[in-house]
């Protein structure tokens, strides 16, 4: 039975499909994003083919949970951001810009593959020689791992066809194609037809794949934003290429949590797993200098300290605004209700805000800090090395208690900070750590009287 061939078209920002051309993509708003995508028309989308073998559907009751079966990367950082380990079976994005480092952590989960199982690596970015390079400075010489240096999908199935592993990677899926599509390798229905045919066979064989998509800024290659619905799991890594410091975050995962985060530093010899973040990140704090306040924020089950700067100075032009770290909208409020609540007029002057160590804090669990640092600039006093604050800001200056306090608190103390600021009406149920003096307080005023005047 001939199959109709059905043309739709595909939004590149957020993946959305419809039947006709426009424009504007009717689901986000994003103008001229909408590409042509022709499906598929082998008789696989015939309608026999389509109800042979179906299933009878199962009661929920009997379902086995047994088939969720994980086996650890070996590397304990991507192993959290998984949910504790990867599942077999599933498909997993790992996207990133270019240079971050995902080739990297794949390829030095390569190197923790047991002797009993298969690993295949398909790079379609690098030759053999240039893979062997890498690998060896990784460390990375185990006989169960194969290299394919190749970019057509149907070879690549057939190598693993030939040669049965049970973990794939795909590095990465812009450079590979299906030929019987006349697209260009990196184009939407390149990377979306591509992916689908891997699902099928992970699905059907039971083989862990890994994908690397690169993304970009502009969003002019189609990246991993239009496969997120497609497969099962999609990690970001993220961090400045001009720092070390590297943050793997889960966009989506149906087998665990998208709260973990995974922190990495990029070293001469790869990616090494941070387990203490709060330390690296708080190295190198300057000696006593006014501006600078140390927040305590939730990433996941981990409590993690990260140092808020500002630098506010007077300006006899219209007053500049940078934030980094923190949502602008947010450090804007903040600021209004430091001028207002807190009687200090920083309205009119330049300010500059940022978190050291390319750390987004999304918690209002760190605004105390950010007041803290602004007024500490404003006032040009320092805030002393051994204080913390940890609290939300409401739009009358008031401090509102944050969850998790006494587990932000333990790590405070480790750190060695002797005092924290705390929202006032908490300080009955939780009990301060040893060597830790409480500062609670009520609003911004009482804050800033304690610490600053
Ligand atoms: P890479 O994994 O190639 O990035 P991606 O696959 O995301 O494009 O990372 C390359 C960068 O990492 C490159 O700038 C060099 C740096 N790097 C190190 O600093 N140390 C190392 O051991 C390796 C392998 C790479
Ligand atoms: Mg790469």
């Amino acid at each position: 039975m001939a199959a109709k061939q059905k043309t739709v078209y595909v939004c590149s920002e957020c993946g959305a499909e419809t039947g006709n051309w426009a424009g504007k993509c009717p689901s986000c708003g994003a103008w001229n994003t909408l590409t042509e995508f022709k499906t598929d028309s082998s008789p696989r989308r015939g309608e026999l083919s389509r109800t042979r073998g179906f299933q009878r559907a199962k009661k929920i009751s009997e379902l086995d949970t047994s088939a969720e079966i994980r086996f650890t990367t070996g590397i304990s950082e991507f192993d959290r951001v998984l949910g504790g380990g990867a599942v077999v079976g599933s498909l997993v994005l790992v996207g990133g810009a270019p240079g971050i480092g995902k080739s990297t952590l794949l390829l030095q989960m390569c190197g923790h593959t047991p002797a009993d199982q298969t690993l295949l690596y398909v790079t379609g970015e690098e030759s053999e020689r240039q893979l062997k390079l890498r690998a060896m400075r990784l460390g990375v010489n185990q006989p169960s791992v194969y290299v394919l240096a190749e970019t057509g999908l149907d070879r690549i199935l057939a190598s693993m066809d030939d040669l049965g592993p049970q973990v794939v990677i795909i590095d990465s899926i812009q450079t590979i194609s299906d030929e019987s599509l006349d697209s260009a390798p990196g184009s939407i229905s390149q990377v979306r037809e591509c992916t689908m045919r891997l699902m099928r066979v992970c699905k059907e064989k039971g083989i862990t794949i890994f994908v690397v998509g690169h993304i970009n800024k502009e969003g002019s290659i189609a990246g991993p934003k239009v496969l997120e619905h497609m497969v099962d799991c999609v990690l970001y890594f993220e961090g400045e290429r001009s720092t070390s410091f590297r943050i793997l975050r889960a966009a989506k995962n149906r087998f665990g949590s998208t709260n973990e985060i995974g922190v990495f530093e990029m070293a001469g010899n790869g990616l090494r797993c941070v387990e203490n973040p709060s330390e690296l990140l708080l190295s190198g704090r300057p000696e006593n200098a006014p501006g600078t306040c140390v927040a305590c924020v939730m990433e996941g089950s981990r409590p993690i300290l990260a140092e808020v700067q500002a630098l506010v100075s007077t300006t006899t032009f219209n007053a500049s605004r940078r934030s980094n770290g923190i949502d602008y909208n947010r450090a804007a409020m903040l600021l209004a209700v430091l001028e207002k609540r807190g009687g200090l007029q920083v309205a009119g002057c330049d300010t500059y805000i940022n978190v050291i160590g390319g750390l987004f804090l999304e918690e209002p669990a760190a605004d105390l800090a950010t007041v803290l640092a602004i007024a500490s600039s404003f006032l040009d006093r320092p805030l002393g090395l051994d204080l913390a604050a940890v609290g939300e800001v409401g739009l009358s200056g008031e401090i509102r208690s944050v969850s998790n306090l006494n587990q932000r608190l333990a790590e405070i103390v480790r750190l060695g900070f002797r005092r924290c600021i705390v929202p006032l009406h908490v300080k009955d149920e939780t009990e301060a750590p040893k060597g830790m003096e409480l500062i609670s307080v009520r609003n911004i005023n009482e804050a800033i009287a304690a610490v600053l005047r």
